[in-house]
């Protein structure tokens, strides 16, 4: 039975040389892009891989890109949440959504809960959440999360960074701690992407090969097995910042991020 490992945005920057290494690795990839021609292009240039597709921006198509995952026979044992944009205008979704948010951080919510079934039935399975040191300058703005009154686009990206933390911690807390589905979420590093030069153009980024390595280490590090909800840089354990680490305020968000995607929390 084939391994399957998902890697969202990986038609580009770390997404797809993640799923380069992984593929190196032996697990066939199912190579995520937000349209059918984008992940075919993809999917060629990686050992093996499958294209999958869905614009995250629009729930229903997560909802299908769940369902393509579905159809592919095969144990589901890793899930990389790592797509994501940086937007220094506001741009909302058809159902008015603010974009960063709902790419960065709805869009994960809804796959992982859609995909948990399949990941439950692999003896082991992990969830990986890619987030960034930029989660340490977030907030969540609770009574207004689609920034509709003030609106930033570092303060967005931030806050769905931030999401990205309190979101595995969240997960990890209702899955419990002898689960066979663990989740982790990461820093890649400051690296030399379409997303770095749009969102942070004065700064100088590291290869991609540097950038995978972090994504990689959560979703098959043996030393890795059984920690779960934590947060990793340089292929290391590091500190949340203290917001991420305020188990009141996961809670809260995430059957608020639940409410938003219109899928049943987990009990907790
Ligand atoms: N680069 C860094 O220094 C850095 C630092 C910290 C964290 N990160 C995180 O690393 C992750 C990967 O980013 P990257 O730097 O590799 O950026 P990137 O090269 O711009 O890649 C982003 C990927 O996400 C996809 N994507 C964006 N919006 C989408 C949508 N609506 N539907 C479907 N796919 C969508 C992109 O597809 P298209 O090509 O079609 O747009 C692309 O495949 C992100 O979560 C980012 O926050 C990056």
């Amino acid at each position: 039975m084939r391994t399957l490992n998902l890697v969202t945005g990986a038609t580009d920057g770390i997404g797809l040389e993640t799923a380069r290494q992984l593929s190196s690795l032996g697990a066939t990839v199912l190579v995520h892009g937000r349209s059918e021609a984008k992940a075919r292009t993809a999917a060629a240039q990686v050992k093996g891989a499958v294209p999958v597709w869905a614009d995250l921006a629009d729930l229903a198509q997560v909802r299908s890109l769940a369902a393509q995952v579905e159809r592919e026979e095969g144990t589901l044992a890793v899930l990389i949440n790592n797509a994501g944009v940086f937007l220094h205008e506001r741009k909302t979704t058809a159902d008015g959504r603010e974009l960063t948010l709902a790419v960065n951080h709805d869009a994960p919510v809804l796959l992982t809960h859609l995909l948990l079934p399949r990941l439950r039935k692999a003896a082991r399975a992990r969830v990986v959440n890619v987030s960034s040191i930029a989660h340490s300058r977030g907030t969540v703005a609770l009574d207004d999360l689609d920034l509709s009154g003030h609106f930033d686009g570092y303060t967005a990206y931030a806050q769905s960074k931030l999401a990205n933390v309190l979101f595995t911690r969240e997960l990890a807390r209702r899955l419990g701690p002898s689960s066979t589905v663990t989740t982790y979420a990461l820093h890649p590093g400051v690296i030399n992407t379409k997303l770095l030069r749009t969102g942070f153009s004065a700064m100088a980024g590291a290869s991609l090969a540097d950038g995978a390595k972090t994504s990689v280490f959560c979703a098959t590090a043996p030393e890795l097995e059984g920690q779960t909800g934590l947060y990793y840089a340089a292929q290391r354990e590091m500190g949340a910042s203290r917001v991420a680490q305020d188990d009141a305020l996961c809670a809260k968000f995430y059957l608020l991020s639940c409410q938003r995607v219109g899928v049943t929390p987990l009990p907790g």
